[in-house]
């Protein structure tokens, strides 16, 4: 079967319009699919709009703030009756670069909400029309941070294992209806998004040591039909990421608090 046969006619992407979103809406234009574009700015939305209808994709832009309580009513607003047979769950980062009891409650919410209510929303109703036609995909775009809890990271190591455990559950489920279901765990990874919490911040940015955001969307899509889980740059018999004794997980976040002190005093 085709590409666009399996996972077309339409994809959904959220955070589409920079990065890693964009790139996978550039490739899936390429592949032949019409796209739904989800971010907050209606202008680099636009930009984008216009490059992947220059390669012949039908193309839809809404403007949603994905950490509002009814985002995923207005993403499926937005879809309407279109068939969605491909949806990223791209946007999810954490913006708030603090440490918990630093910033208000409010922004942790909005981080949950981003990551695990809308993500789980979207899922359920365009996992839906998936089942029903027997083919389609999922690919929820995850960190290497949901494999335990880390120093400055706990509400953003929190959601994002919510969605690899729940990614897991959903392949399981999924699969008896020819659904690929991905949890595609990133490293660091040359984003916008990313430069700018870094450069907010005062932290170094060396794209050099980071994967480009094109070949993850590329490899993103290579390894759809290969799920539960591909692990960035690790080859899928490697145990690395994810160490299990209460023993092995203590030093690890020990051994990475001891690390992102230094990070961060060297940046301060
Ligand atoms: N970059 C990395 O090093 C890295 C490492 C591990 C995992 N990841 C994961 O990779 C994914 C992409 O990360 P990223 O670095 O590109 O940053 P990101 O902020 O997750 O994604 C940027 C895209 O999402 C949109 N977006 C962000 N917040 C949104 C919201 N509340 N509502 C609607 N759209 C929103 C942005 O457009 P607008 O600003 O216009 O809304 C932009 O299109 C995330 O899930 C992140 O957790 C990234």
């Amino acid at each position: 079967m085709s590409f666009v046969a399996r996972y077309g006619p339409w994809a959904l992407i959220t955070g589409a319009s920079e990065g890693t979103g964009a790139e996978f809406a550039l490739l899936l234009a390429g592949e032949g699919l019409n796209l739904i574009l989800i971010a907050r700015r209606e202008g680099p939305l636009a930009e984008l709009a216009t490059r992947v209808r220059s390669a012949g994709a039908e193309v839809v832009t809404a403007s949603v703030d994905l950490s509002a309580n009814d985002a995923a009513v207005q993403v499926a607003q937005a879809a309407g009756a279109r068939e969605v047979g491909l949806f990223i769950a791209n946007a999810g980062a954490d913006t708030n670069s603090a440490l918990f009891l630093d910033t208000d409650v409010e922004s942790w919410e909005k981080l949950v909400t981003l990551n695990i209510l809308t993500t789980m929303r979207n899922c359920h109703h365009f996992g839906q029309g998936m089942r029903g036609r027997k083919r389609g995909g999922m690919i929820l775009v995850g960190s290497g941070s949901c494999y335990g809890g880390l120093y400055g990271l706990p509400v953003y190591c929190g959601v994002k294992a919510f969605d690899l455990t729940f990614g897991e559950g959903l392949w399981a489920e999924m699969r008896d209806y020819n659904v690929d279901v991905l949890n595609l765990i990133l490293g660091r990874t040359n984003t916008p998004a990313h430069r700018r919490i870094s450069e907010a911040n005062g932290r170094p940015f060396d794209p050099s040591a980071m994967a480009s955001a094109a070949d993850v969307a590329r490899v993103g899509l290579e390894q759809l039909p290969h799920g539960p889980i591909y692990n960035w740059g690790q080859s899928n018999d490697v145990a690395g990421m994810a160490p299990n004794s209460p023993d092995e997980r203590r030093a690890r976040i020990l051994r990475i608090k001891e690390m992102s002190g230094k990070y961060l005093k060297a940046s301060a």
